[in-house]
């Protein structure tokens, strides 16, 4: 078994029926595998993102970081506009890395829009922009989704009224299809600088393109460590490393659906993962959720939820696993100071970090789930860099494959998303529905 330096993987808890079943659901899980690396399934034109890592050039890292600093050095915000695949990944890194407290007036701030038509947001958001020297990225693979489009236009409109055609053409920047779609006629027209999004990467698979990277560049984040990580698990998750721990994740979900355990809840101990959970519900949600079949992608934040829905997970109805994703090292210590009065009762864990705390919160919720019959699976990363988040999307990408082609969908459409936009269309009147 390939043991890699940044990510460890177990099942933490399973039943004794189910272990005995496992060797039979990691040999699929490993045909699924073999099946995506021989482009032998449906959705075999959607294998882009399989070795971006390592088909991803220096010249293509430079040019983003190029351009990405540029920006950076001119706008004190930049607005990333997009939704889906097209703004969940960018926002899961950056969110990841970027101190929610930072007053460093030379960082470049990253704010999101286009995932929401919400008026009160839209107008918070332009009320803080009036005064701030501002950018926009937009992301959208079609370049024609609503949502988008509509943040598009209205922040377009209004930062050219704030600094003029001219001055708004050089603050921003379009990342879109090569050949088609409403966005790249704008970008081309306006001569906005831009990023192709190639048709074999589907949005939720594209966080190691320009639509990941740019934004995660522009936050002032590491991203030949964040690929360099990719890279590395794009190479130990590989049909030629049978067993490896994204064949492993994959076979454990479908064991346990198969055992009638029919959501997945994502749990962490760090709320600086958030965001990377709301891009994992995403990845497996819209990849597996096809035919009538697939896992429920859910999450939780530790300690936050165990005053919450951890009652339910402890006690409630038996239809669940869970997944932990926990970070072994957090970046600071923070000691709980020795109080002589003592009346709040804490002094048997004085002169203790936090973080140790966390972690016995962690070890002990883990135990009693299992000891609740709550499937387990544990993900462990040694620390938070962008490289080892790196590895661990990538896995998480590779695992989604793989489980998507045992549950027998396409992982890689999303037919489900067109419904709801032709209902909207249509109470819009939009010409043609
Ligand atoms: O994962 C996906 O493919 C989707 O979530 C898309 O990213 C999302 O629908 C946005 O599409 P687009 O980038 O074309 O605007």
């Amino acid at each position: 078994m390939i043991q890699d330096n940044y990510i460890q993987f177990e099942c933490f808890y399973a039943s004794e029926q189910q272990k005995s079943q496992y060797a039979d659901f990691l040999n699929k899980s490993h045909q699924a595998n073999c099946q995506l690396e021989r482009d032998e399934h449906e959705g075999k034109d959607f294998l882009g993102w399989l070795h971006l890592p390592s088909a991803t050039s220096t010249q293509m890292l430079d040019s983003i970081e190029t351009e990405a600093n540029r920006l950076r050095h001119i706008c004190d915000v930049v607005v990333v506009i997009g939704i889906g695949g097209s703004y969940l990944g960018a926002k899961a890194v950056t969110e990841a890395f970027v101190k929610p407290l930072s007053m460093d007036d030379n960082d470049c701030r990253i704010c999101f829009a286009g995932y929401n038509m919400s008026a009160d947001y839209m107008q918070m958001m332009l009320d803080y922009l009036s005064n701030k020297r501002y950018g926009i990225v937009v992301i959208s693979k079609s370049g024609t989704t609503t949502e988008p489009a509509i943040s598009f236009r209205i922040l377009r409109k209004h930062l050219e009224q704030q600094v003029g055609i001219d001055e708004a053409r050089k603050r921003i920047v379009a990342i879109t299809d090569r050949s088609k779609g409403a966005l790249l006629t704008i970008a081309k027209k306006e001569g906005y600088p831009t990023f192709p999004i190639e048709d074999s990467i589907g949005g939720r698979y594209s966080v190691f393109s320009p639509v990941g990277l740019f934004p995660i560049a522009l936050a002032g984040i590491d991203i030949r460590a964040f690929v360099q990580g990719a890279l590395k698990a794009e190479t130990f998750t590989d049909d030629k490393h049978e067993g490896n721990i994204a064949e492993q994740y994959a076979a454990w979900r479908q064991l346990f659906y198969a055992d009638g355990r029919k959501i997945e809840i994502l749990a962490s101990y760090n709320p600086r993962l958030n965001n990377i959970a709301e891009w994992w519900k995403q990845l497996f949600g819209e990849s597996e959720g096809k035919n009538h079949k697939g896992i429920f992608p859910a999450s939780a934040n530790f300690s936050t939820d165990l005053h919450s829905v951890g009652q339910w997970i402890q006690d409630g109805e038996r239809s669940l696993f869970e997944t932990v994703l926990e970070i072994k090292q957090a970046e600071y210590k923070v000691e709980i100071p020795y109080d002589k009065e003592n009346i709040d009762n804490l002094n048997y864990i004085a002169n203790k970090n936090i973080e140790d705390v966390n972690a016995s919160a962690c070890l002990g919720t883990m135990k009693a789930h299992a000891e609740g019959d709550v499937p387990l699976l544990h993900f462990s990363m040694p620390r938070l860099t962008p490289e080892a988040l790196g590895t661990m999307l990538y896995t998480f990408e590779r695992a989604c494959a793989i489980s998507g082609y045992m549950l027998g969908v396409n992982p890689f459409d999303q037919p489900g998303v067109e419904a709801y936009k032709r209902n909207l269309f249509t109470l819009l009147g939009k010409p043609g529905y």
